[in-house]
């Protein structure tokens, strides 16, 4: 999604835009775009494509001035060209922004009726007009932003600058997050803290509906109903240090091989190892009360999540509806009294998770979120939070986190089974011993690394993919299915194995890789005598296995590979790592971008 910084500063504005720009990439964009005032004037440089373009634009006509503002867009409204790059700007206003103005045409009708021309098929300059109409009729700043603001719907963010301001911002949200940065007699903002932090770390950020007017020594806040408001100031535990990639050459590489240190971290934070027992988080509900459980997400985490269902339903025996947080915001589904809802995010900011929060807090469910960004949207507004303890995930495929997500989903399992009483303390122990071997598991696999690169060859001409797994291993396919298709563009789904007899046999011939996840365990049998099926159809069968597996599957099987035997509790949490191993190395000899794929952005802040 698209990423908003700004200063009021004491020194040149651009080179420290460009550099927060930098800390914003992983979202995603298209094209980005840089404001200053130059002696009480806008001026403005902007670029299509990546930061580098901008860069250039900038050594070549340098921009002055120690106010400004500066964006990377992902294009909703409008090609990714220049033209509709941010920051959008009159002479007297330049603004930037972060999602959507849904009501933006009947604007633009409005402003082209007052006489405004239109240079764009972009919402934000219907919404930069907007601000310079209330300027001509004579409103100062403040008051002409936050008119402006009462106007417009949707889900958004922006930064506004005044011609012949230089001690002033406005910023203003509805929906996306954004953060007001306290420097040592200058101020900023950022869309995130992760922008802000080679700045400070001193942070506040936006409730829904404020604005606030930054000079540069403080912010004034004003609350939705436009009355003056205080907004707490944290210190973000976010590092300024720089994100490199280390020898790694992709974030993404680097981030799959902190799968062993953020499992045991995060394991830790809730397992004890020497007790084994599991130290649950407070709670907003009392679980020997919930009567139903509702888990939604989007994505990867909402993969971890069907596995969090199977697991929270076998160990705990409650109930468990999951579904994705831009169908159940509108299903309206029955929500039973005292129910409860688990939401788990990697940014914490995804609109349709955001949204879909809303509606089961209307409906009465306690709502307790699993992130990886404290300082989140999601973090904030849930009544409960449980951390993964992933670190920054730079790369738009999430990885580390999800393993994560997976790790917590496991212990808050355990947890809740031992708090009902369904799931006996000899039994949790072992689960508990299970999972403590993960880390050295996942370190295991990451050593088979050659060994997945080669099979990676076998998979990276194919057109089509096909992923299967059953039981808890079944979204686990779903998530190989969908790594491969957002980082290396080959088309693959994930299927239940079972369901191979109900329709996807009929894709199979000899150009369709069939990757399946079968351990040995209580489904090994039925999902070995699916591979049979479709290796007798020329499928080119690939599974993950383990030792005990392995020679019943090598009789037919293209390749075989033997993953360190895992209790089945665990096997879903070890099996994530080879298949997203898999389509990181695919991405990487199809050449495409692993660490910003096309069309994609690292957190969706727009529905
Ligand atoms: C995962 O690789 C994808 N980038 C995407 O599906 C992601 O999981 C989804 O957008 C949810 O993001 P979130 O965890 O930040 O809410």
């Amino acid at each position: 999604m698209c990423g908003i910084v700004g200063v009021v500063g004491r020194e040149a504005a651009a080179p420290r835009l460009l550099d927060a720009l930098r800390r914003l990439e992983y979202r995603g964009y298209d094209s980005a775009g840089i404001a200053t005032l130059t002696g009480g004037q806008i001026e403005r440089r902007r670029a299509e494509g990546k930061l580098q373009n901008l860069g250039a634009v900038l050594e070549a006509t340098p921009l002055d001035g120690t106010t400004g503002i500066g964006h990377t867009r992902w294009a909703t409204h409008g090609a990714p060209i220049e033209r509709n790059a941010h920051p959008h700007a009159t002479l007297r206003v330049a603004v930037v922004h972060n999602g959507i103005f849904e009501n933006y045409a009947e604007l633009r009708t409005e402003l082209e009726g007052k006489g405004y021309v239109f240079e764009t098929e972009t919402d934000t300059e219907t919404f930069c007009k907007l601000v310079d109409w209330h300027l001509v009729q004579g409103m100062p700043p403040r008051e002409a932003a936050a008119s402006a603001l009462s106007r417009v719907h949707g889900a958004f963010a922006v930064a506004i600058m005044f011609a012949g301001h230089p001690d002033m911002l406005v910023v203003g949200r509805h929906g996306a997050p954004l953060a007001v940065g306290y420097g040592e007699g200058e101020m900023f903002v950022g869309s995130d803290a992760l922008a802000l932090a080679p700045l400070t770390r001193r942070i506040a950020y936006l409730d829904e509906g404020d604005h606030a007017v930054l000079t540069p020594t403080e912010a004034h806040f004003f609350d939705a109903a436009g009355a003056p408001a205080q907004r707490a100031i944290r210190v973000s535990a976010v590092s300024g240090a720089a994100m490199g990639k280390g020898n790694y050459r992709h974030f993404m590489e680097k981030e799959l091989h902190e799968h062993p240190a953020v499992l045991g971290d995060t394991l830790r934070q809730y397992l004890d190892p020497a007790t084994l027992g599991v130290n649950l988080p407070n709670l907003p509900f009392d679980i020997r009360e919930v009567p139903r459980l509702t888990i939604t997400a989007c994505g990867s985490a909402f993969l971890a999540g069907l596995v969090g269902r199977y697991w929270i339903e076998q160990l705990a025996r409650i109930p468990v509806d999951a579904d994705v947080a831009s169908e159940l915001r509108y299903r309206d589904p029955p929500l039973p009294e005292g129910g409860a809802a688990l939401l788990i995010s990697q940014s914490g900011e995804t609109a349709d998770n955001l949204a879909a929060m809303k509606m089961l807090r209307a409906r009465g469910q306690k709502i307790l979120s699993i992130v990886n960004v404290p300082e989140s949207s999601m973090a904030r507004e849930s009544d409960a939070t449980v951390l993964t303890v992933a670190g920054p995930e730079i790369s738009v495929a999430s990885t580390k986190a999800i393993t994560a997500q997976l790790a917590v989903l496991a212990c808050l399992a355990i947890g809740f089974g031992r708090a009902r009483g369904t799931l006996s303390p000899e039994e949790a122990a072992r689960l508990s011993t299970a999972l403590l071997q993960v880390p050295e598991h996942a370190a295991a696999v990451l050593a088979q690394d050659a060994e997945i690169c080669a099979l990676a060859a076998e998979v990276a001409g194919a057109r089509d993919v096909l992923f299967i797994g059953r039981g808890a291993l079944y979204p686990i396919a779903l998530e190989g299915a969908l790594k491969l298709k957002e980082i290396s563009y080959i088309h693959a789904e994930g299927y239940a194995a079972g369901e191979m007899k109900h329709g996807p046999i009929a894709l199979i011939d000899s150009s369709v890789p069939v990757i399946a996840l079968c351990p040995s365990g209580p489904l090994y049998e039925k999902t070995a005598s699916n591979l049979q099926e479709a290796a007798a159809r020329g499928g080119r069968i690939m599974a993950f296995t383990d030792a005990a597996g392995a020679p019943a599957l090598r009789r037919f099987a293209e390749r075989v590979v033997v993953l360190p035997d895992a209790d089945p509790f665990s096997q879903p949490i070890l099996h994530a790592i080879p298949v997203q191993l898999l389509a990181y190395h695919v991405a990487v000899l199809k050449g495409t971008d692993v660490d910003q794929p096309r069309n994609l952005a690292k957190s969706v802040t727009v529905e």
